[in-house]
Parts: structure tokens; C-alpha cells; sequence
């Protein structure tokens, strides 16, 4: 192990610097009644295939498969000849059991409407959608762009693309008109289905005029399909726009599903990489579907009987296709949707929504969970969060202090929380908490769930032992994963299955700790090298947050003529700390973390700022906060959710020079 007061270099590919030692078991009467018991773990690994077909089997196939997996390393098939529709998995197979009373989402819209959706109503609103775009010219194969705000219609249209064996490709509703173009093109869509608008931040933002400036580039599209949420002006091409009430309210609402090969594919989505083009995930349909389905029911333990599930991710993400849309909808779950902003009308809107709904499951992103740590603990206080009985968290690494404070404060100490780690490529949840078998740390995302396997490696591909760091990597296939980028062989090779020939890796650092759990330790990119130790972002960001003044810390290492690197940190405050120049506090802030975690790691610089650059999906720019410490020209900030954030921190450091 590294000793980080001699300056010893452990030789790690990453230095596991923090310890933690709190243990979280589930109350006895949580794991009496969940849906995965821990010999789900032994009955996975005696026989993997076979246990993937008896998570297969708890969907409706329309033909059985007749081989489960075939694997020519980069290349996946999976239930193989099998015959599947995802839209009656997630819908016509509860109506058929008489569950089509059943809620499948209480809406709610920013503004403060509501809509009540039962299966019954979902199944015949898809159905209708279905014969829309029939009678558009959509045929199976084809791509179908979907640019929508977080309402029902985005589900519909989903679903609806699925039911036809269309291909949906859903570009999130805060995207550019340019954005949308470049993933327009790169599918050769030849449907986009958009809204007039949508409601955030208090008021109705448009969405159609940005499809309309898309539009003017070069591409294929022949019509555009506009649901009418916010009632705004909207400009009219009557060549090629269609009203989505004109078309679809007055089909049929009984549509004869066809069924497709488990191989098909079922969507395409782009991650936005922070730099270079996107690349256009796609996903075919049986062994998707399979474990969206299989880690919905086992990680958040779903009971659809009794169960309020709220994800908050818009479906514009691959948490909003896998844990909104497709998962849940299978399990004949019962959701909240929300439209808009947690801070609309005011910063408890989302306690709010958790008491009229009575949640019981809530998932979110660290990203909120320390945006709410941020406004303070009246605002969750202020309202009965006591339906709560599970927590999740994804998108990033969260911070064991972000991870007690989403425990004590939102979970009353009740709750197991379910850390999960996944990717936009592994369609699904990989490593995760059994809530009802798991002792969970907090900051961990414990180890791979039954029927995955996850591996920590050297630079050499080797295991490396507990406690140390290294590269986080899949090494057996899994039915959820990517089948490729789209239209780019060469680049799915490269950027997967190349690092370590033949093996999954897709960036992301880790640890084991000296009980063998996985602690994910952020992009490897980021990795900062300081005299010889290779240090995560995490771990110092963690020790920060740790600190009762700070809600949200985000580490760069700067270029240091001594050092190789120096860290540089920018932190945000907890709600009601002043924000005033505060050396006092930038030199408890860098004694905090030596204390915490080494003096290795002490930063070698920290300026407080009122926010810090996060993608719209709310990851950390880092990159953007490297240039300012390096006294550089911030670079490509095209991805940022908030174009003024780098402007304010630029002029915010003027003013404050913290090193000692
Ligand atoms: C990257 C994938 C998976 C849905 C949302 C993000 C980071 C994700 C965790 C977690 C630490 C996490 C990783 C990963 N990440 N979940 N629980 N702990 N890091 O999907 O946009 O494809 O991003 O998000 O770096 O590689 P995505």
C-alpha cells in the first residue's frame, strides 16, 4: 500500500488513499421481504448462461430462443433466434392479465398539471402512435430521431417506434439544433417526433424551432411529428409537419403487434463524449430487455403491487431508456414522471412530489442529491418523505458524505441506498448493492450484480489485489451490452476492446478496499499524477465534501514545475456558509484532506466558487476547470449545461488567491 507521508510510490495504476469504515446492513424486515436473496450470487455463477435464460424467461416471447449466447469476442448475440416485442413486454402483457387499471405514471408537469396513465391508456396510446407512423411510412429498420420534453408522449413515441420495430434514437430536449443535426445525419433519420415545447424554469421553452434550424442542414428526414405541450406560436412547414393529436388521436387504438428477432435493434444513443463526435450507442432488443428488466426488479427490489417508483433521469439519457421506459414498464411498475426543474416553483418541489405521490423508490444523481445538500436540509424537512424505503444513485461517483447525507436526511435512516454503476454501453445496471443482502459502504458501489462479472486490472490486465487501484474492466459478456457504434466497426474496436486486447474496458478507474469492494475513482483521463502518485479525482473530492462547509468539490491536476502535477480544487459551499474570501477556510479545507486522506493529496491550490461546469447530464467538466488552472483559454465548452458557469469562475478567481 502507498504511505502517503514518506512519499513511497505504490506503483499502482491508481493509489487507493481513503478508508471507510461504516458498514450499512439492510433492517432484518427489509431483507425478510426482498426480491433477491444472496443466494442469488452462488446460483449466477454456478451456471451464467442459464441463469440469464431464467431471467429471460420472465419476459413474453413470442418464439423461444434456441441458442442463449453466441460470442465472437467483440461481437455479442444473445437468445438467439428468439422472437420478442419490447412494447408488449412493456405494456400489452399486463392489459392481457387484467393489470390494465394500474397506473403506469402519475405525470407531472412543471407548471403544476397533472395526467393519470394507466396501462390500459398507455397500450392504447401506443397503439395508436403505432399506426401513425405506419401510416407515415415508418417501417421496421428505420430511424426515428425523438426530441421531446420529459412528458408522456416521449414514452409513447418510444414505444411506439419499438412496437413497429422502428429504431428510436432520442436526442435530449436540451440539446442544440446542431447537435440534433450531427445525430440526425449520423442515423439517417427519416422521422423526427418533437413538441411544440416544454415548461422549465417556470416558463415554456420551444422546441420545435431548433428542429426546424436542424432541418436546414442535409438529411433524409421527410416528416416531423409535433405533440402540442405549451400551446406557444410554432412555425408550420405543412409539407412536412404533422400535429401529433391531428394524426394519431384518431387511429385505431388496437394495433396487432409483429414480432422481431431478439437481435434487432431496438434503439441508438448518442454520448455526448466531451470532446470528440458523438458515438451512436446501440442497443438490439432480447438481451436488453432482458436485464433492464432483471436489475430493475433485483436493485430497486420493485413490488409493482405496491410500489411508487420515481427515476428522475429524462428519457433523453440511457437511465431514462433503461429505468423509466423499458425496466420498469415490463415490471408493470408504477411511476412519476416530472417534467421540469427541482427548483420550480421552489427548492423543495421535489420533496413536494415525493409526499403527494407517496415514492417509495427514488433515483437519482449524486449530481442533485449535493445540489440539494447545497440549498440546506430545511427544504427536504419541510415535507413527509416517510413513504421513502429505497434510495439509488447513478451518473457518477458519489461522495460518502453525499451518500449520508441522501441516507439520514431523505432516508430517515431507513432506506438502503443502491449505488449503481453503469454505462450508456452496458444498457443496464453492472455493479450495485442487493438492497436486501448487501452491507453497504458509503461511497461504494459494492461489486458486480449476480450474472456480471467486473474485475479491477493492472496496466497488464492482471487483478490487482484488495486495496489497491487500477482499471475497472468487463470481462465476460452480458446481454445488455452495446452491439456497436453505429455506422463506426472500427471505432467500437478501438475504443472498447483495445486497451486490453479482447477485454471490455471503457475508462473508468477503481479499487478494491481491504474487503474487496469496488470503489469507482472516476475517468482515468483525469487521473492526476503527483510526484509519481497516481491519484483519483474522487478520492480527493471525496475528502473535501467531507468537510461540513463543502456540498460539492470537483479536482484537477495542474501542471507543477516541482511536482509533475499539482491539485487544484473548486469547491462549492453548503447553504448557509458565507461565501466570503475565506482563507481561513482554504487552509482548514487543505489540513481536512492531509488529515483525511494523506498530504499527498493536500491541494495545492482551492478557490471557492458559486458553481462548477457539469454536462447536461450533470458530470464534471474537469478538462474546462484544467484550463483555468493552467492559466489557459477554457476550451470546447459546447457540451456545458450552463455556457456562463466558466465566464463566473474565471472572474470569481481574480478575486481570490488562495495559496499559502
Ligand atoms: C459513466 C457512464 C449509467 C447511467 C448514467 C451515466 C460514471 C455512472 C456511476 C457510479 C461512479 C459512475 C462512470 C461511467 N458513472 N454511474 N455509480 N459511480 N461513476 O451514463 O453517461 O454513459 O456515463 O458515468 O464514469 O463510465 P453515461
Amino acid at each position: 500500500m502507498s504511505n502517503p507521508s514518506t512519499g513511497d510510490s505504490s506503483g499502482d495504476s491508481i493509489e487507493n488513499l481513503s478508508q471507510e469504515n461504516r458498514h450499512f446492513p439492510p433492517s432484518p424486515a427489509f431483507a425478510a421481504q426482498a426480491n433477491a436473496k444472496s443466494d442469488l450470487y452462488a446460483h449466477a455463477e454456478k451456471d451464467r448462461l442459464a441463469f440469464w435464460e431464467e431471467q429471460a424467461r420472465e419476459l413474453t416471447w413470442d418464439k423461444s430462443w434456441e441458442t442463449v449466447l453466441e460470442w465472437n469476442s467483440p461481437y455479442a448475440k444473445w437468445f438467439v433466434g428468439g422472437k420478442i416485442n419490447a412494447s408488449v413486454n412493456a405494456l400489452d402483457r399486463h392489459v392481457a392479465a387484467g393489470r390494465g387499471d394500474r397506473v403506469a405514471f402519475h405525470f407531472e408537469g412543471e407548471p403544476g398539471d397533472t395526467r393519470t396513465i394507466t396501462y390500459a391508456q398507455m397500450l392504447a396510446d401506443v397503439s395508436k402512435a403505432a399506426h401513425a407512423l405506419t401510416q407515415i411510412g415508418i417501417k421496421a429498420g428505420d430511424r426515428v430521431a425523438i426530441y421531446m420534453p420529459m412528458i408522456p408522449e416521449a414514452a409513447v413515441a418510444m414505444l411506439a417506434c419499438a412496437r413497429i420495430g422502428a429504431v428510436h434514437s432520442v436526442v435530449f430536449g436540451g440539446f442544440s439544433a446542431d447537435a440534433l443535426l450531427s445525430r440526425i445525419q449520423d442515423a439517417d433519420a427519416k422521422l423526427v417526433i418533437t413538441a411544440d415545447g416544454g415548461f422549465r424554469k417556470g416558463a415554456a421553452f420551444a422546441l420545435k424551432p431548433a428542429v426546424d434550424e436542424a432541418l436546414k442542414g442535409k438529411h433524409n428526414v421527410e416528416k416531423v411529428l409535433v405533440v402540442k405541450r405549451t400551446g406557444q406560436e410554432t412555425a408550420w412547414n405543412s409539407d412536412r409537419d404533422i400535429w401529433w393529436h391531428e394524426l394519431v388521436d384518431s387511429q385505431s387504438s388496437e394495433h396487432t403487434p409483429e414480432f422481431f428477432d431478439s437481435e434487432h435493434p431496438l434503439f441508438i444513443l448518442y454520448t455526448s463524449g466531451t470532446t470528440a463526435k458523438p458515438k451512436g450507442i446501440f442497443h438490439t432488443t432480447g438481451g436488453y430487455l432482458t436485464q433492464a428488466a432483471y436489475t430493475h426488479r433485483v436493485v430497486f427490489d420493485i413490488k409493482p403491487e405496491k410500489d411508487v417508483y420515481w427515476c428522475t433521469a429524462d428519457v433523453g439519457w440511457i437511465t431514462g431508456h433503461s429505468y423509466v421506459v423499458y425496466g420498469p414498464l415490463i415490471n408493470g411498475a408504477t411511476q412519476v414522471m416530472y417534467e421540469g426543474t427541482p427548483d420550480t416553483p421552489h427548492k423543495g418541489r421535489m420533496f413536494e412530489i415525493v409526499a403527494k405521490y407517496g415514492v417509495t423508490i427514488l433515483y437519482t444523481a449524486p449530481t442533485l442529491i449535493r445540489t440539494w445538500m447545497k440549498w440546506g436540509d430545511e427544504f427536504p424537512k419541510a415535507h413527509k418523505l416517510s413513504s421513502l424505503r429505497l434510495l439509488g444513485s447513478v451518473g457518477e461517483p458519489i461522495n460518502p458524505e453525499a451518500w449520508m447525507w441522501y441516507r439520514e436526511v431523505i432516508g430517515a435512516n431507513n432506506c438502503p441506498i443502491v449505488d449503481t454503476w453503469w454505462q450508456t454501453e452496458t444498457g443496464a445496471i453492472m455493479i450495485s448493492p442487493l438492497p436486501g443482502v448487501t452491507s453497504t459502504k458509503p461511497g461504494s458501489a459494492m461489486k458486480a450484480i449476480p450474472g456480471i462479472s467486473a474485475v479491477v486490472v493492472d496496466d497488464n490486465a492482471n487483478p490487482v489485489p484488495n486495496g489497491h487501484g487500477g482499471f475497472l474492466i468487463l470481462d465476460k459478456p452480458w446481454p445488455s451490452m452495446l452491439r456497436g457504434v453505429w455506422g463506426e466497426d472500427e471505432r467500437y474496436k478501438e475504443t472498447y476492446w483495445s486497451r486490453f486486447k479482447g477485454i471490455y474496458f471503457a475508462g473508468d478507474g477503481a479499487k478494491l478496499d481491504d474487503e474487496g469492494a469496488i470503489w469507482l475513482m472516476g475517468r482515468v483521463d483525469d487521473v492526476m499524477n503527483v510526484s509519481g502518485h497516481r491519484i483519483s479525482t474522487t478520492e480527493v473530492e471525496s475528502a473535501l465534501v467531507s468537510h461540513e462547509a463543502v456540498a460539492e468539490a470537483a479536482v484537477v491536476g495542474a501542471a507543477d514545475e516541482m511536482t509533475g502535477q499539482g491539485i487544484v480544487a473548486f469547491v462549492i459551499l453548503r447553504g448557509g456558509i458565507p461565501h466570503a474570501g475565506g482563507e481561513e477556510l482554504v487552509k482548514e479545507l487543505r489540513a481536512h484532506v492531509t488529515k483525511e486522506i494523506g498530504a499527498i493529496a493536500r491541494p495545492r491550490q482551492i478557490m471557492v466558487v458559486a458553481e462548477l461546469p457539469k454536462t447536461r447530464s450533470g458530470k464534471i467538466m474537469r478538462r474546462l476547470l484544467k484550463d483555468v488552472a493552467e492559466n489557459r483559454a477554457v476550451g470546447d465548452a459546447t457540451t456545458l449545461a450552463d455556457p456562463n458557469v466558466m465566464k463566473l469562475i474565471s472572474e470569481g478567481l481574480n478575486s481570490s488567491k488562495d495559496e499559502d
